[in-house]
């Protein structure tokens, strides 16, 4: 079964005098060691998409189904706590936590001790080829590649089936983007992650396995 899956998804953005038709009809499955890819126009609906499959909000028609369940009656705060990891172009480190500290938060929300947190937290860093000098650094002491793959450290952590990236590499030069961009494939391809990745850089797409383009609120398999 799809770990994830939309089926006929619409979703507007609304206030008292407007409203914004994001998503139109959107149908798609998403399965467990597959690194898939969400290209598309700026201001076509990807981020919404993917804020709707992290639990953030609800379609206003048809369903997000999480192993089948739809997020309509899936209590939102676990599944978002256990269930699903966002990455996004911004990093959004806590600017207060050193490196090791940032990746130790998700598991001490689970109830880890913090000494075993600690431990983990120092092996997940080390996964994503950091080494153990950027330990005890705060985030703005670290390079934007170095932030992203803390964030990628801290999403690891959270030991979910499921990766969501919104423009991981849009604040990364080249080289860094598709260095982070083998780091997640490598995550759907060995350890089994469901990876979804919004991205504007074409020259990654080697490194997915499945790319969908989003077109005024419709997606189509490429
Ligand atoms: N908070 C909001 N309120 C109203 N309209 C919104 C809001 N966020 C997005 N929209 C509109 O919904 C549509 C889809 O936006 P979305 O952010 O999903 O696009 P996107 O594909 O992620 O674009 P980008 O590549 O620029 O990030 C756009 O027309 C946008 O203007
Ligand atoms: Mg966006």
């Amino acid at each position: 079964m799809s770990i994830i899956s939309l089926k006929s998804v619409r979703y507007a953005y609304r206030n008292k005098y407007q409203s914004v038709q994001a998503l139109k009809d959107i149908n798609c499955t998403f399965e467990q060691g597959v690194m898939y890819a969400i290209i598309g126009k700026s201001g076509s609906g990807k981020s919404t998409m993917l804020s709707l499959m992290a639990g953030l909000d609800l379609p206003d028609e048809g369903d997000v189904l999480f192993q089948g369940t739809s997020t309509r009656t899936l209590n939102l705060d676990t599944f978002r706590r256990n269930d699903v990891a966002m990455i996004y172009q911004s990093f959004r480190l806590f600017p207060l936590l050193t490196a090791l500290e940032n990746v130790m938060y998700p598991m001490e929300l689970h109830g880890l001790r913090p000494r075993d947190a600690k431990k983990r937290a120092e092996e997940y860093i080390r996964s994503v080829d950091l080494t153990d000098v950027v330990f005890n650094r705060f985030p703005s002491m670290l390079s934007g590649g170095e932030q992203q793959r803390i964030a990628i450290a801290r999403a690891l952590a959270m030991d979910t089936g499921i990766i969501l990236a919104d423009e991981p590499t849009g604040n990364l030069d080249s080289v860094t983007s598709r260095n982070i961009m083998t780091l997640l494939a490598q995550l759907a391809h060995e350890r089994n992650y469901c990876v979804v990745v919004v991205t504007h850089d074409t020259g990654v797409l080697d490194l997915t396995d499945v790319t969908y383009q989003m077109r005024d609120g419709i997606l189509v398999k490429e």
